[in-house]
């Protein structure tokens, strides 16, 4: 079995380590090695896992290792995975069990995890390091560009297209056939019935920018 350690040992990325346990024990996958994360002592235990150091000893790996980028915020992950240049690390994309991934033409880049209870049906696109969070769904059609997040609960109709390092806050809801440009922010709780252009954060219902 291939190390795998995750990047983030916050709320998200304890998750991230319940679901690589959970796709284990269906199928033994992965070693987990424990955390990264520049902000905890080296050695230090979140939940049964020992924290193996920040970027520094991460950039040292000289065993082949998964590593799992599991830190929510689009912008915060980019600078992660954009300096953990190491020839030994590589970036899986996890998939819980109970993830309809959908049609076999769906494509999913490196470095995404889609977590449990998510659905996605037919034509999809998720580039590299896209999350999608317990319970929401994609519809047939919809990009979600590199880095974006989509939050637990989001439903996001057929032919949307999201750009890159966007974030879609919990329960959010996109109409079909609207494109909402990189670096936006979607409320919680949003209905979106008109696309919006980069960098705006939008909010409401219908969603206005704020
Ligand atoms: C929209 C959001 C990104 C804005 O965050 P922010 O830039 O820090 O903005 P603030 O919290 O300062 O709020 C700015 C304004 O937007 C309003 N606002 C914030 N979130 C809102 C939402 N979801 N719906 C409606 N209005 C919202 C605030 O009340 C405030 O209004 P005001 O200017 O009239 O006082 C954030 O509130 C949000 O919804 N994030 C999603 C979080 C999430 O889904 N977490 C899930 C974790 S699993």
């Amino acid at each position: 079995m291939k190390d795998l350690a995750i990047y983030g040992a916050g709320g998200f990325g304890r998750e991230t380590a319940l679901l690589v346990q959970q796709i284990n024990a269906i199928s033994p996958r992965w070693k987990m090695k424990g955390f990264y994360d520049d902000g905890l002592k080296i050695g230090q235990t979140i939940d049964k896992w020992p924290v193996l150091g920040g970027i520094r000893e991460a950039l040292q790996l000289t065993v082949d290792t998964d590593i799992v980028v599991a830190m929510a915020d689009p912008v915060t992950r980019k600078s992660i995975v954009e300096k953990l240049n190491n020839k030994n690390v590589a970036f899986p994309t996890i998939i819980h069990p109970t993830c309809q991934t959908g049609d076999d033409n769906n494509q999913f880049g490196k470095g995404c995890i889609l977590t449990a209870g998510t659905i996605l049906t037919t034509g999809i696109k998720l580039n590299d390091f896209v999350i999608i969070n317990l319970l929401s769904t994609l519809g047939h059609d919809v990009v979600v560009g590199s880095y974006s997040t989509v939050m637990p609960g989001c439903s996001i109709s057929g032919n949307v297209r999201i750009g890159e390092c966007t974030m879609m806050g919990t329960g959010a809801r996109i109409l079909q056939n609207l494109t909402i440009g990189k670096n936006c922010k979607i409320g919680a709780g949003a209905v979106v019935t008109q696309s919006f252009i980069d960098d705006k954060t939008i909010v409401g219902v219908p969603a206005y920018e704020k």
